[in-house]
């Protein structure tokens, strides 16, 4: 065990600096975080190393970080995946006593690293599990507690092992299940994932060229064009981040490869016609937002785990029935949500313009598709509420906007997280006019400024406000409502054929 001994540390900010631009391009915030916390380290050796906790969708360069933060310091790198961990045993280590009895990971990992003072990356903190064998995040809450840690005892060394010299870093998909105590001990560092301009950049820059140099090609051999790149990114990737893009080009790069060691050919440049020749047709569509809704229909955004997504809901009118269908499999809170809006609509039916009785004498379904898409949480309040507003007064909701916020029974609108994702995946979706809540205003300024510029953004404080911007003006025509959609429009968008191709992948 490396009791004693440490990598020596060369920590020069300006050279950390040069480390991160090398490695990373733009997420220029965060690069500027790390530096900061980098800062303290120097100016006060002695004092706790800080615990950074990267969060954000797959692929916009959590890991990848981690090691530029190593390599800037100097230091040794290891990475414990704490996925699937069920068991403190595997971090604590077992009894002796135990056959088969082992360190814990943390133990062997600093055996392998061979010193006391490593970046340690601790991947996948969210995926921790528990069982009756015990619960490793509350191994963890000692292993991150700089009060703690410096006497940190494993149970098959059974001596103390000072901890307080690692510098940990532990990666997430998401917040919500790693547990509050948990997440108290660590700074955290939101990622958001890339807009299609920063994606370009990002593959000129380091994915094209790191692959070519992988696939053992020159430089010169293999020529990508920026056009290529825009077409991979939009027809043969979807995601937040870049390792599907990264994974293309290594497919097209391979191709190539192929070709030069057959001796076809010397030097090859790929436009964007002869993709297809390379790749086969592009396996997503453009989610067209839809050209036109029908009365009851609203465009919504969601936000998951993969990044942001654009959400169809749906409602009709049941002629005859009674009270609230929902489907969709959406969760408690969203359900919730739907019987807000519905309240709403109902108890200010009046002033919005709305037949109490086409409330009164109809029942109402509202269903959300997109199977893959996890349906909970309050965000999709203002969607279900024009959706609905819509199907009750026959305005239909304008097909470029989409919207997200939480209602409230008295007609307010409330914030809302994961703003960046949903705006950057509205955009995408070819949607150019988006409903915010009010309260959201400082979030609006993370969004990419050449995402922005293409976007109108309205915010919105109360529902009225939502429906005011969201639903069209009153049809002249008012007579003929059809509120029954026909079969066609409820098949055919083209979220379900994206799902269908995220599920094939
Ligand atoms: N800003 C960037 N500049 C250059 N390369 C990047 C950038 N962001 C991501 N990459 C590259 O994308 C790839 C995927 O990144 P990484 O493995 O760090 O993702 P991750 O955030 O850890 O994802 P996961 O949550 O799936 O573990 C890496 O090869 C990384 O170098
Ligand atoms: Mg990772």
């Amino acid at each position: 065990m490396p009791w004693k001994k440490s990598s020596e540390e060369k920590l020069d900010l300006n050279e950390a600096r040069k480390v991160l631009d090398e490695d990373h391009y733009g997420l220029d915030d965060i690069k500027e975080r790390i530096l900061e916390s980098l800062a303290v380290v120097k100016l006060r050796p002695d004092s706790k190393s800080p615990i950074i906790l990267f969060v954000g969708p797959p692929g916009v360069g959590k890991t990848s970080l981690g090691r530029s933060i190593a390599r800037a310091l100097g230091r040794e790198f290891d990475r414990l995946s704490l996925g699937g961990m069920r068991d403190e045993a595997e971090l604590r280590g077992h009894r002796r006593t135990y056959i088969g009895a082992m360190p814990g990971r943390i133990i062997q990992s600093l055996r392998r690293v061979g010193v006391n003072n490593p970046v340690m990356m601790l991947d996948e903190i969210d995926k921790l599990g528990n069982d009756f064998r015990g619960d490793p995040s509350a191994a963890l809450l000692e292993i991150l507690d700089p009060a703690q840690n410096n006497t940190f005892r494993d149970n098959y060394i059974d001596l103390p092992f000072d901890l307080s010299k690692v510098f940990f870093i532990a990666t997430a998909n998401q917040l919500g299940p790693i547990p509050m105590p948990l997440r108290d001990r660590m700074e955290i560092i939101q990622l958001a994932g890339y807009s299609d301009r920063e994606k370009l950049n990002i593959a000129k820059q380091y994915l094209v060229p790191r692959q070519i140099r992988d696939n053992g090609l020159k430089p010169e051999q293999l020529e990508i064009t920026d056009d290529t790149i825009n077409l991979l990114t939009a027809r043969y990737t979807r995601e937040a981040g870049v390792r599907q893009l990264e994974r293309t080009v290594g497919n097209l790069a391979r191709k190539v490869a192929l070709k030069v060691a057959e001796g076809l050919t010397d030097k090859v440049t790929i436009t964007a016609e002869e993709v297809k020749g390379y790749l086969g047709p592009p396996r997503f569509y453009p989610e067209e937002a839809r050209k036109e809704l029908p009365a009851g229909v609203a465009t919504g955004m969601a936000w998951t785990e993969m990044g942001g997504e654009v959400l169809f809901i749906e409602a009709t009118l049941l002629p005859g029935g009674s009270g609230l269908t929902l489907t969709g499999q959406l969760g408690e809170v969203m359900k919730e949500s739907a019987q807000a809006a519905r309240s709403y609509l109902w108890s200010h039916a009046a002033e919005l313009g709305i037949d109490r009785e086409t409330i009164q004498q109809n029942g109402v379904h509202v269903h959300v598709p997109a199977g893959a898409i996890p349906k909970d949480g309050p965000s999709a309040g203002v969607t279900m509420a024009s959706a609905m507003a819509s199907l009750y007064t026959g305005r239909k909701v304008r097909s470029d906007t989409s919207m997200t916020g939480e209602i409230t029974l008295s007609g307010l609108v409330f914030p809302v997280g994961g703003i960046k994702e949903k705006v950057l995946a509205a955009h995408r979706a070819g949607i150019r006019r988006i409903i915010l809540p009010e309260r959201n205003d400082s979030d609006i300024e993370e969004i990419p400024p050449d995402v922005r510029k293409e976007l109108k953004i309205i915010t919105a404080a109360r529902i009225s406000d939502v429906l005011n911007a969201a639903l069209e003006a009153e049809t002249p025509d008012t007579t003929e409502k059809d509120y029954i959609l026909p079969a066609s429009e409820t098949q055919s968008d083209g979220a379900g054929d994206r799902l269908v191709a995220q599920e094939k992948q």
